[in-house]
C-alpha cells in the first residue's frame, strides 16, 4: 500500500521508558519488552510488528484478552476501551529466529555475531513497538548471553558473566536502537570533549583484524574534534562503540552510542585497502559520528523527511573530508557521484524530490537525490546567505529542536528566523523533483557583457508543473589574457527569464560559469574550444577549471562515438597542463581521466542521439591511445616521477601522487599493452598501485597470472577478495564480461548471500556499460536471473540493484526490448518482494 505524507497524524501516546530483554539464542531468541506510556485522551493503542512469535501480551501485567487483540498485517492494535486512563505498561514476550534472517534487517547472524541494523523499519522484526521515528524514548536494555562482547546504546551499567545491562538516556526512535552479541576483540583510545567530559572509544572487529582498525579509530577521533570545532557540538555519552559486520546491506548505521558498519568502511591497511578505501573510511566515520546530532539527538518526524538528517549529515560529512584533505578535490569528486547518480535518477523513472510524498517502500528512498541532492540545497542555502549566517541558523537549529523528531517546514522556519528571509521559493528544491536546465547566452556591447539565463525542468512523473526555482550562480570572468576580470560573484536567479549586465569591461572576457557547481542544475551554453582552453589554464575556481577541460574532451568522445573527428583542443590543452603536472598532481590526474562510458552514453542522449554503448567503448579507447602517443613522454616522465618517495601514508598528499601515477599508467596502457601496469603489480608495495595495475591488466586481457597471484595472496581476506571480483566483472572486455561473469559467479568463493561479495561481482559487471547493455541482451538476463535469486533472501539489496536498469529507455529499440524482457520476468516473479516490485514496476513505466 502506498504512504502518503499528507496523512501523518502524530502519535496519541508518549513513551516514558522503553526496557527490553533479550535472551540471544541462534534459533529462539525471547525477546520481553515493558514500555511505559501516557497518553492524554483515550486512544487506540497501535503497535508494529513483523514475523514474531508472539508468546504474550499484558497491559499492567494483565493478559490482553483475545478479543482486544486486534491483527492486520503488520499491526497490532488494541482498542481504547481495553486501556486504563494515564499511564500504563504495556509488556510483550515474543520469540524471534536470528538465524533464519537473511534479510539483515531486524535482529540477525553475521558470521555467528548477533547484530541488528533498525532503520528504517527493522525493529518491529524484533518485537511489537510503535516503529516510527517521531515516537522517542529512553531505552533500558539487559542481554543475557555467553557470546563475550554484549554491547547496546548509551552507557553500561552492569557486567557479569552472561549478563549485560546498557541505559541510553537520550530519548531515541526505535530505528535507532542496536545490538550486538559477539566474539570481538576492540581496539581502545580516549577522547576528551572540550568541556572536558572522557569519553572511551571502542572499535570492535573480529580477532585477527585489530592491526585494520587503527585508521577507523583516528578518524573517530578527528570526527569528534571537527564537529566541536566547526558545529560547537560535543558528544553526550561515556562511551563510544563502533562495529564491524561483514554481512550488511549498506555503508553503516548511526545507532545511538553503537555505530555499526560494513567492515569495508572500518578496516584497512596499505596493503589491503585503496586510497580511495581510506578516504571513504574517514568520510563515512565522519557521516555516522555526525548523526548524533543531526539524526539522534535531532530526528525525523516521518519518513518521508529523511533528507533533514541524510542530506544535512552528507553536507556535514563532505565539509569534514573538505577540511581534513583537499576542498579542491573533494568538491570535483562529489560533482561527479552527483552528476554520475543523481542526475541519472533525476532524469528518469526515478526521479523523486528529496523530500518526496509518497512511497511503498521506504528503504527504497535511501537515494543519490535523498543523500546527495539534500546536501547540495543545503550547499545552495549555505551559498546564498553566507558563512556567519549560516552558522548562526544551524546554532537556532541545535537549541530550538533538540530532542524533537522535526520537519522540513522546521529546518526552513529556522533559517528564517536566523536570517529573517523569505525561503518560500527556495522550498520547492525539497518539494519538486527534476534537474534544472539552466540555459545562458551572451551578448558584448562596447565593454559591456550580458548575460540571459533561462531555467527549464522537464516534467518528472506525477509532477509536470515545475515553477522557476532559486538558483545561485557563481560566476568570475577571465580575460583573453588569462587576467580575472571580475571575482567570483553570486547571482540570484528567481524567475524563469533573468538578464545580468557587467559594465566597463576592457576585452570580452570568458564567463567561468557556475564556479564551485553552486547549484544542482544542468548547463547549456555556447563556448568555443579557445575559451574552454583558457579556463583550463587560467581559472581561479579550481571546479570551473576542471570542468572546462572535461567539456572538452566529453566532446570529443562525443563526436568520436559518432564516428566522427575530434579531441584536438583537447589534446592541446592536456599538454600545456602536463607540462606543470607535478606540481597539482590530483588536479591533473582529474584532468586526465577520461568522462566515463556511462557519461558519454547520457551525453549522447542529452542531445537527442542514441547511444550505442560498442561504438562508445571504442571511441573511448581510441581517444585515449591518441593522447597517449601525442604525450607519452611527459606521461612516462610523470609516472616515474610520482612513484612512492617514502611509506605509505594514507593521507591527501601520497593520494595525490599516487592518483597522478595510476591516471598516467592508464593512459600509458593504450600503447604499451600493459607492460608498465605489469611491472607495477608485481612492484607495487601498496594496495592502491597494486590494484591500479590489475585492472589495466584485466582490461588489456593480460591479467591471467597476475590474478592467480593475487587470489593465492588474498584468498583469506574476504574485503581484497571482493576487489578480485570486482575488478574482472568490471574490467572485462564488453565481449567476454557476460561469460566471464558467469564463470566468476559458479566458483564456490562466491558467497552470493553476502551483500558486497555479491555487488562487487553483480555491481562490478552493471559498471561494465558494454558488457552490461549487450545488444543480444545476455548483459539483461544474467543480471535479472541473479536479482531473481536474491531477492526473496535479501529484498533490499535486490530492490537497490535494480537501479542498474534505470536508464533502459535511452538504448535502441533492440536493447529496450531485451531490458523489457528481463525486466518483465523480474516482475512476474512468483512472491516477488514488495521493495523489488516497487522498484521494477517504476522502472517499466516511467519515462
Ligand atoms: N542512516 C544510515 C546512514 O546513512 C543508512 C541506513 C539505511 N538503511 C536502510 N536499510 N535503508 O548512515
Ligand atoms: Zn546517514
Amino acid at each position: 500500500a502506498t504512504q502518503y505524507l499528507a496523512d501523518w497524524q502524530p502519535y496519541p501516546f508518549n513513551i516514558l521508558e522503553t526496557r527490553l530483554e533479550f535472551d540471544l539464542a541462534p534459533k529462539g531468541t525471547k525477546v520481553r519488552s515493558e514500555i511505559r506510556l501516557q497518553g492524554d485522551k483515550p486512544a487506540d493503542l497501535v503497535l508494529d510488528g513483523a514475523g514474531l512469535q508472539t508468546l504474550s501480551l499484558r497491559i499492567d501485567g494483565v493478559e490482553i484478552a483475545e478479543t482486544d487483540r486486534i491483527f492486520e498485517g503488520e499491526r497490532l492494535t488494541i482498542p481504547a476501551a481495553a486501556l486504563p486512563e494515564g499511564s500504563f505498561t504495556f509488556s510483550a514476550e515474543v520469540a524471534i529466529d536470528p538465524e533464519a534472517n537473511t534479510t539483515l534487517e531486524g535482529l540477525y547472524l553475521s558470521g555467528g555475531m548477533f547484530c541488528t541494523q533498525c532503520e528504517a523499519e527493522g525493529f518491529r522484526h524484533i518485537t511489537w513497538y510503535p516503529d516510527r521515528p517521531d515516537v522517542m524514548a529512553p531505552f533500558h536494555v539487559t542481554i543475557r548471553s555467553e557470546k563475550p562482547v554484549l554491547l547496546s546504546n548509551g552507557n553500561p551499567v552492569r557486567r557479569e558473566p552472561g549478563l549485560a545491562e546498557w541505559h541510553d538516556p537520550w530519548p531515541k526512535p526505535s530505528y535507532l536502537f542496536a545490538l550486538v552479541a559477539g566474539n570481538l576483540v576492540s581496539i581502545d583510545d580516549h577522547f576528551t570533549t572540550a568541556s572536558g567530559a572522557p569519553v572511551d572509544l571502542h572499535v570492535w572487529v573480529r580477532e585477527g583484524d585489530q592491526d585494520r582498525a587503527g585508521y577507523a579509530m583516528e578518524a573517530l577521533k578527528r570526527s569528534m574534534r571537527w564537529d566541536e570545532e566547526v558545529y560547537g557540538r560535543e558528544y553526550d555519552l561515556e562511551v563510544f562503540n563502533l562495529v564491524a559486520v561483514d554481512d550488511f546491506n549498506m555503508g553503516a548505521m548511526e545507532n545511538k552510542g553503537l555505530n555499526i558498519f560494513n567492515s569495508k568502511l572500518v578496516l584497512a591497511s596499505a596493503d589491503t585497502a585503496t586510497d580511495l578505501d581510506y578516504e571513504r573510511i574517514e568520510g563515512v566515520i565522519g557521516h555516522e559520528y555526525f548523526h548524533n546530532w543531526t539524526g539522534d539527538r535531532i530526528t525525523c518526524r516521518d519518513w518521508f523527511q529523511l533528507c533533514l538528517k541524510e542530506g544535512l549529515t552528507v553536507f556535514r560529512d563532505q565539509q569534514f573530508t573538505s577540511d581534513m584533505r583537499s576542498a579542491a578535490v573533494k568538491r570535483i569528486q562529489d560533482v561527479q557521484t552527483l552528476r554520475a547518480r543523481q542526475f541519472r535518477e533525476d532524469q528518469g523513472p526515478l526521479s523523486h524530490p528529496p523530500r518526496p510524498d509518497h512511497y511503498q517502500e521506504i528503504n527504497n528512498f535511501y537515494t543519490a537525490t535523498v543523500y546527495e541532492k539534500g546536501a547540495e540545497v543545503i550547499g545552495m542555502l549555505k551559498r546564498l546567505i553566507g558563512d556567519a549566517e549560516y552558522y548562526k541558523a544551524l546554532d537556532l537549529y541545535f537549541t530550538r529542536h533538540d530532542g524533537q523528531a522535526c520537519t522540513i517546514e522546521d529546518w526552513i522556519k529556522v533559517f528564517e528566523d536566523a536570517t529573517g528571509r523569505d525561503l518560500t521559493q527556495f522550498k520547492r528544491w525539497y518539494t519538486d523533483a527534476g534537474t534544472p536546465e539552466l540555459t545562458m547566452s551572451e551578448s558584448w556591447n562596447d565593454g559591456t557583457l550580458t548575460l540571459t539565463f533561462r531555467q527549464d525542468t522537464a516534467p518528472t512523473p506525477g509532477q509536470t508543473q515545475k515553477p522557476p526555482r532559486v538558483i545561485p550562480v557563481a560566476l568570475g570572468l577571465i580575460s583573453p589574457n588569462g587576467d580575472e576580470a571580475l571575482p567570483t560573484t553570486v547571482l540570484e536567479l528567481t524567475e524563469t527569464e533573468q538578464n545580468f549586465s557587467f559594465h566597463h569591461l576592457g576585452a570580452r572576457p570568458v564567463v567561468s560559469l557556475l564556479r564551485g557547481f553552486s547549484a544542482p542544475v544542468v548547463l547549456r551554453r555556447e563556448i568555443s574550444a579557445e575559451a574552454q582552453a583558457l579556463l583550463l589554464a587560467h581559472d581561479t575556481d579550481s571546479f570551473t577549471r576542471w570542468e572546462a577541460g572535461h567539456d572538452l574532451a566529453l566532446d570529443a568522445l562525443i563526436a568520436r562515438a559518432r564516428g566522427e573527428h575530434g579531441g584536438r583542443a583537447y589534446i592541446d590543452a592536456i599538454g600545456a597542463l602536463l607540462e606543470h603536472g607535478a606540481e597539482d598532481p590530483a588536479f591533473t590526474a582529474l584532468c586526465l581521466a577520461l568522462p566515463g562510458e556511462e557519461e558519454i552514453a547520457t551525453a549522447l542522449s542529452d542531445r537527442g542521439q542514441i547511444p550505442d554503448p560498442d561504438a562508445i567503448h571504442r571511441a573511448r579507447d581510441g581517444f585515449a591511445a591518441e593522447i597517449a602517443a601525442t604525450h607519452q613522454d611527459a606521461l612516462a616522465r610523470l609516472y616515474a616521477e610520482m612513484a612512492p618517495n617514502g611509506p605509505y601514508q594514507p593521507d591527501a598528499e601520497g593520494a595525490a601522487r599516487r592518483s597522478l601515477r595510476l591516471a598516467s599508467l592508464v593512459l600509458l596502457s593504450h600503447l604499451d599493452e600493459g607492460d608498465r601496469a605489469l611491472v607495477l603489480f608485481g612492484i607495487a608495495e601498496n594496495m592502491t598501485e597494486r590494484f591500479g595495475a590489475l585492472g589495466q591488466l584485466v582490461a588489456a586481457g593480460r591479467a591471467r597470472e597476475s590474478l592467480e597471484l593475487f587470489r593465492q595472496e588474498f584468498a583469506k581476506n574476504r574485503l581484497v577478495m571482493d576487489k578480485w571480483f570486482m575488478v574482472q566483472t568490471h574490467r572485462a572486455s564488453p565481449e567476454t564480461a557476460v561469460e566471464r561473469a558467469a564463470a566468476l559467479a559458479a566458483r564456490d568463493d562466491f558467497d552470493w548471500k553476502n551483500p558486497n561479495r555479491f555487488r562487487a561481482l553483480l555491481g562490478g559487471f552493471a559498471a561494465n556499460h558494454a558488457g552490461f547493455h549487450r545488444a543480444d541482451g545476455a548483459g539483461y538476463d544474467f543480471y535479472a536471473d541473479w536479482l531473481i535469486k536474491l531477492d526473496p533472501l535479501n529484498p533490499q539489496t535486490t530492490a537497490r540493484m535494480c537501479t542498474a536498469f534505470e536508464t533502459w529507455r535511452s538504448y535502441d529499440a533492440g536493447r529496450q526490448e531485451k531490458a523489457r524482457a528481463a525486466l518483465t520476468r523480474i516482475a512476474a516473479t512468483p512472491g516477488l518482494s514488495r521493495n523489488t516490485s516497487e522498484m521494477v514496476t517504476r522502472i517499466l513505466a516511467g519515462k
